[in-house]
């Protein structure tokens, strides 16, 4: 597997550190980054997704863009997204990060009100609050945002303008895939309170198992109340900035009229291009299946191993998809604690509390960004150092 041909330290081989945002120290294992680890990123790939989109576009790949995003890729996305999608329904963004921002200052006001996940992807929640949004969190179960809380948030609410931010599918940090029964009532008590639903899909496209997905709530919604998110950043590259939005076409005229997209153009225009290029020859999708072979291989050493390893005070689900695997530490322990105990053992793990209020300890493991050895000795680490009486693995 090509993740394996990476070195001990992956930013040995041009992961420079001023050139990337994060660089682990040296002598770690980092489970932290949300993101896919040097030797996953299709290098070669985009060098000719490049040289093809310059080959087919000529000049035009290098002008301003149409507002919205090349009709090409939006063709492209709609016949992925399937009817009642259409072309006027997608617009490209820079990533799903900027479909947050311009959602925030396109369609609400400073002050307005955004209903959150009680756990969920803290730098999205950062971005909508540094937009001047106020956030309030609603209680999950197992099967992500509760109905009845989201109801009673949206009753007090009493009209305000609010919109709710949802991540359903291998949700981040917790790997929740939201089942379709609760996304319908989700999509009716949003809509009976006249609140928009913005789904954040960012991993949609990484089910790692073999088991039908449920719709989006876009779709289920017929693209009616619900924005949905897409980024190419989890399938192909972060370093692209390359993402799209999926809602009714009056929604994405209002936000292509912003005169950041009349004067700039849309966001990345040749980056789209290059993508395009690989969703029209197949290569995409020949792409999508390595990766999710990769990403299968890496959760499930660090399930197994972790399983072989951890006392039962830590329980875990093996994760149907996405990037992270959540512990979950029921015997009392200390998140700190469990913190120290793994960056003394050289493990940087990421602290539930980041990401809100969790019932007990949980921490946040992810499995995109290391080979499946370099994963499976961490996860000998972790066990060695939370679970001191086990003497059954080594340390290597
Ligand atoms: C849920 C979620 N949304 C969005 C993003 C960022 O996506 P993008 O790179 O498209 O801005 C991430 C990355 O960690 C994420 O986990």
């Amino acid at each position: 597997m090509a993740g394996e041909l990476a070195g001990p330290l992956s930013h040995h081989r041009r992961w420079y550190p001023d050139v990337v945002q994060q660089v682990a120290p040296p002598k770690t294992f980092d489970l932290g980054p949300g993101y896919l680890e040097p030797a996953l990123l299709p290098v070669d790939l985009l060098r000719q997704a490049y040289a093809d989109a310059l080959a087919e576009f000529g000049s035009a790949a290098l002008s301003y863009g149409p507002n919205a995003g090349a009709l090409p890729l939006r063709t492209l996305l709609a016949d992925r997204l399937g009817p009642p999608c259409t072309p006027d329904h997608i617009m490209v963004t820079s990533g799903t990060s900027h479909a947050l921002h311009l959602i925030a200052a396109v369609l609400f006001r400073r002050g307005d009100l955004v209903l959150v996940e009680q756990v969920g992807y803290d730098l999205g929640h950062a971005i909508l609050s540094d937009s001047g949004l106020r956030l309030r969190a609603v209680p999950m179960d197992a099967s992500g945002m509760v109905p009845e809380a989201l109801d009673r948030e949206l009753g007090a609410a009493g009209g305000s303008r609010t919109f709710v931010y949802l991540n359903p599918t291998f949700h981040n940090p917790t790997g929740i895939l939201v089942p379709s029964a609760r996304r319908r009532e989700l999509i009716e008590v949003a809509s009976r309170h006249e609140a928009m639903i913005v789904e954040d899909d960012a991993y949609a496209e990484l089910a790692l198992g073999r088991s039908g997905m449920p719709d989006s709530m876009a779709g289920l919604s017929g693209y009616r109340g619900v924005i949905r998110l897409g980024s190419f950043s989890k399938s192909l590259a972060p370093g692209l900035r390359l993402g799209w939005l999926a809602a009714d076409p009056g929604t994405v005229a209002r936000i292509q009229a912003h005169g950041v997209f009349d004067s700039g153009g849309s966001p990345n225009h040749l980056a789209s291009l290059a993508v395009t290029t690989l969703l029209m020859n197949g290569s995409y999708d020949w792409h999508l299946n390595w990766l999710r072979s990769c990403l299968r291989a890496r959760r499930d050493v660090l399930v197994d191993t972790l399983r072989a390893g951890l006392g039962e005070e830590f329980t875990f689900d093996r994760p149907g998809g996405g990037f992270f695997l959540w512990l979950n530490a029921e015997g009392g322990q200390d998140e700190q604690a469990l913190l120290t105990s793994a960056r003394d053992a050289g493990v940087i793990v990421n602290p539930g509390s980041r990401f809100g209020r969790t019932a007990s300890p949980g921490i946040r493991l992810a499995f995109s960004f290391n080979s499946p050895r370099r994963l499976a000795a961490a996860a000998h680490r972790l066990a060695a150092a939370w679970n001191p009486t086990d003497r059954t693995h080594s340390c290597t």
